[in-house]
């Protein structure tokens, strides 16, 4: 407690007021986001509360994603945009976390271009934020600071990391080397916190991880966790993301179908639908064994709903390499997908590859799967018009509310409700990406 006084003594001085207000912009997966809400615990003890106006904003902390070149831009351009309000105010506090700033050159470019920046923390050493931000206003050393509860951004929604970094080493990804190497976090101490976080209202659970299915502590392993998180008392769901369809197998599949809690959501990226991309890719299957897994889970559970993500323009893919990926995703008829086009990063094997792909192609290829996916996405919402499904009240806006169902799908919903509420609904109609409902 004397260091957060201390702490506190410190902010008072230099904002000249006794409470705070801390801005947080989270780019990225939703690992960023389970870390944000670790670092807003830490704000929240030092007194800070939050705000969307970053015009008012004492602290100013963005958590960064790298993955890839557009998303560093569109970071770099907002980094950019604060030097006129530490301009209008020196004692506003700028920190820049997350993935992007564990490059070092990146780094250097900040330290160099933006000057105004006070403060950066790069993902691997997110745990020990509390440390280094003591360090930075003290400039003393503080060996290990208390337990810092997290504070969830909605009470219903709790990210739960049980994986940290990876080891896959997709050829194209710089997540391994911003992230470290995977590590699984303790079975009981992951218990522990969904029976706390159930027990005070969280109602979605989801398990964090780049590759959750390759979770393993002290001889448990994924399908063991979920068991046990399955027996715990309450109302909620469990999703999980993300699964790597290497580590995919027929034992998770029996056991998702056993479980009381299964969201039936299943995000299961495939990046391309073509052998010889996949093996430069280093996934690490083929397209045969991709569709015999989708196919045994849809034998096992009924009404999964499965989702995927594609990376168009991977080196040296032909367009005959292409349309290999396109008739995977005619064939599957995933609910939706996340498109993307190949960005080279600094550091991966696929980076020396050589990249003979026009962008007006890469943009052509990109473009044709989206249209073709529209159309799935629209025939496989179509088919909820009609039906009942249970939904979560997730933003409540005048006169209408956005939803989302236990497996994920979107329902916009007219009238007022509560964020968290969960509320019988009656699909009425279907747009391009979500659901139209009325409450029943
Ligand atoms: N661990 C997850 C994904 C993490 S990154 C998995 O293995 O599926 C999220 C998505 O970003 C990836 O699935 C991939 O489709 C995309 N992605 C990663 N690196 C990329 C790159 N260099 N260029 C384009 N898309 C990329
Ligand atoms: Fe990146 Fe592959 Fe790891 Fe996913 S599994 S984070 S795509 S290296
Ligand atoms: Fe981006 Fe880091 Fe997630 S690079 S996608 S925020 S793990």
């Amino acid at each position: 407690m004397d260091v957060i006084n201390s702490l506190r003594k410190i902010l008072k001085t230099r904002f000249k007021r006794e409470h705070f207000l801390a801005y947080i912009k989270v780019f990225g997966c939703q690992q960023n986001e389970a870390d944000a809400e670790k670092i807003c615990g830490f704000l929240k003890l030092l007194g800070f509360n939050f705000t969307d106006n970053i015009l008012v904003a004492d602290l100013i902390l963005f958590e960064t994603c790298a993955v890839r070149h557009t998303a560093e831009e569109k970071i770099l351009a907002h980094i950019g945009n604060l030097k006129n309000i530490k301009k209008s105010n020196n004692n506003i506090f700028i920190a820049i976390c997350g993935c992007m700033v564990e490059q070092e050159n990146i780094k250097n470019y900040i330290n160099e271009k933006f000057p105004f920046v006070d403060f950066i923390c790069g993902a691997k050493s997110i745990e020990n934020f509390p440390e280094l931000f003591y360090k930075k206003l003290t400039g003393e050393k503080l060996n290990n600071f208390c337990n810092v509860p997290v504070l969830q951004k909605n009470k219903f929604n709790a990210w739960v990391p049980i994986i940290s970094g990876c080891n896959n080493f997709c050829s194209y990804c710089i997540v391994p080397y911003v992230r470290g190497p995977e590590k699984s976090k303790d079975y009981n101490q992951i218990l522990d916190y969904c029976k706390k976080i159930i027990k005070n209202g969280s109602k979605i659970i989801t398990l964090l991880g780049q590759n959750v299915n390759s979770y393993f502590y002290n001889n448990f392993n994924f399908s063991d966790l979920l068991k046990e998180i399955d027996k715990i008392d309450g109302e909620f769901t469990i999703r999980f993301m993300t699964s790597h369809p290497k580590d995919f197998n027929k034992n998770l599949v029996d056991t998702l179908a056993n479980l009381k809690h299964f969201s039936g959501h299943l995000h299961l990226p495939v990046q391309s639908g073509n052998n010889r991309i996949l093996k430069f890719m280093n996934r690490k299957y083929t397209r045969e064994e991709y569709i015999e897994k989708i196919n045994y889970a849809r034998e096992k559970i009924k009404n999964l709903v499965i989702t995927s993500d594609i990376i168009v323009g991977f080196p040296g893919e032909t367009n005959l390499e292409f349309e290999d990926t396109v008739s995977l995703i005619q064939k599957i008829k995933f609910a939706s997908i996340f498109n993307f086009i190949y960005s080279p990063r600094v550091g991966t094997a696929a980076f020396n590859m050589q990249d003979n792909i026009s962008h007006d192609e890469k943009v052509r290829r990109i473009s044709k799967i989206i249209k073709i996916q529209e159309e799935i996405s629209q025939e496989f919402l179509s088919g909820f018009v009609g039906t009942n499904l249970k939904v979560i009240i997730e933003e409540d806006h005048v006169n209408k509310s956005i939803a989302r169902s236990k497996s994920n799908i979107i329902v916009e919903l007219k009238g007022s409700f509560n964020v968290g509420d969960i509320v019988n609904t009656k699909i009425i109609s279907s747009k391009r990406s979500y659901l139209i409902g009325k409450k029943v």
